[in-house]
């Protein structure tokens, strides 16, 4: 089979498949950005997000990809020479102690890829030091772990720290509750569960840390500016990217539609027959099973079997997955199970990644272990 990019089984870890009202949405003509007709689309955008994140705290959303909101959160939040701890195991988890690094005092809390970090150290850390704020990644993607998110933020709250908390692959997959573990900051992506195009980012910030954000740490991203514009006049400081809002709103209809618990809960069931699967192939999950993610599954490659098989599998089957980052790169791959994907896609997915792993010499399996393994919780 030719690689067909309009026809793929696409199963990133975001940017994930889009369905075809989002990519409708994008085909009207243009749209004036100060319109009342754009306020509007803004308004429900905002109504979606307080629906998506569960909490009335303000909301906003930038221009730019996950990495901005981080960025936004950081820069306007802390400043040079305020101490954050940035708990870190994993590329993205790391990202937050490269951004502080940029804008406030950070202290890195290190644990290896696919390990949870020990809260007792966390405990220690937050007792021997004081820090205005601990950064997260709740679902840390490149190692397919979903970290300890209740429990860090507990402890933030204890040490009087803000809690900033990445959730660009949990919210709308994983169950992310803002309010109820005290939450300030919270930044998801537009590519990954809520499954629209990449390029927008969403911030829901706490009332505290609301009136803790400063101006002096980025014009552009001035996340009070952003914040206040939209509670006030579902407005924007700054031209929007209007198409790929009116994406995003439809992406978001599609998942109140379905129903923010319902698409936790078919995500939930995907993870486990991918994981199931993978395991009835004789293969060996990255992350500590603990605390493996239920919106990516990240799996090491068995002896003999390198990263030609993501090619064989696009090439020949039009199935893509992810690969391995940094240190990991070849050494793992991930499939990403996010957003609208189904067990439509999951099937053909396992399927195809039994023939080429036989194909490649892997004999740790007969054909059909692993899809066995998804009909069984599809039905
Ligand atoms: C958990 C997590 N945080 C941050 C990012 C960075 O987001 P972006 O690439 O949209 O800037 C990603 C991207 O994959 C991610 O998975």
């Amino acid at each position: 089979m030719d690689v067909d990019m309009e026809n793929n089984v696409f199963m990133l870890a975001g940017p994930v498949k889009m369905h075809p009202r989002v990519l409708k949405a994008m085909q009207m003509p243009a749209i004036a950005h100060r319109s009342a007709e754009f306020k509007e689309v803004n308004r429900e955008i905002k109504e979606l997000l307080h629906y998506l994140f569960q909490t009335k705290a303000r909301v906003t959303v930038l221009n730019g990809s996950g990495t901005a909101g981080l960025d936004a959160a950081i820069s306007n939040l802390l400043k040079k020479g305020d101490r954050v701890l940035n708990i870190a195991n994993g590329k993205f988890s790391e990202r937050f102690y490269e951004i502080s690094k940029v804008y406030a005092n950070p202290t890195l809390y290190s644990v290896e890829w696919g390990k949870a970090p020990d809260i007792d150290r966390v405990a220690e850390l937050l007792e021997e030091n004081e820090f205005k704020a601990v950064t997260l990644c709740h679902n840390e993607t490149s190692t397919a772990l979903t970290n300890p998110a209740k429990e860090i933020a507990r402890l933030a709250k204890k040490h009087g720290a803000f809690f900033i908390l990445d959730v660009i692959t949990s919210l709308g997959g994983i169950p992310v509750d803002f309010d109820g573990w005290g939450v300030d900051i919270a930044v998801v992506g537009s590519q990954k569960c809520i499954a629209a195009p990449a390029g927008l980012a969403a911030v829901a910030v706490s009332d505290e840390a609301y009136e803790a954000l400063h101006s002096d740490g980025s014009y552009y991203l001035n996340l009070k500016a952003h914040l206040d514009k939209m509670e006030d006049k579902n407005d924007t400081p700054y031209t929007p990217a209007t198409h790929l809002y009116l994406a995003f709103r439809e992406a978001l209809r599609l998942l109140k539609e379905e129903g923010l618990e319902n698409r936790i809960a078919r995500t939930h069931r995907l993870a486990e027959a991918t994981r199931a699967a993978v395991k009835a192939m004789g293969l060996e999950l990255f992350p500590d099973p603990n605390y493996a993610s239920d919106t990516v599954t990240g799996v090491w490659y068995p002896e003999g079997i390198d990263d030609s098989l993501r090619k064989n599998l696009r090439e020949k089957h039009g199935v893509v997955i992810a690969g391995g980052q940094a240190h990991v790169k070849g050494k793992i791959f991930r499939i990403g199970h996010m957003g609208i994907c189904d067990f439509t896609d999951l099937l053909p997915t396992i399927g195809a990644l039994e023939i080429e792993l036989q194909n490649m010499g892997y004999t740790g399996f007969n054909l059909g272990d692993g899809v066995e393994e998804v009909l069984k919780r599809m039905k």
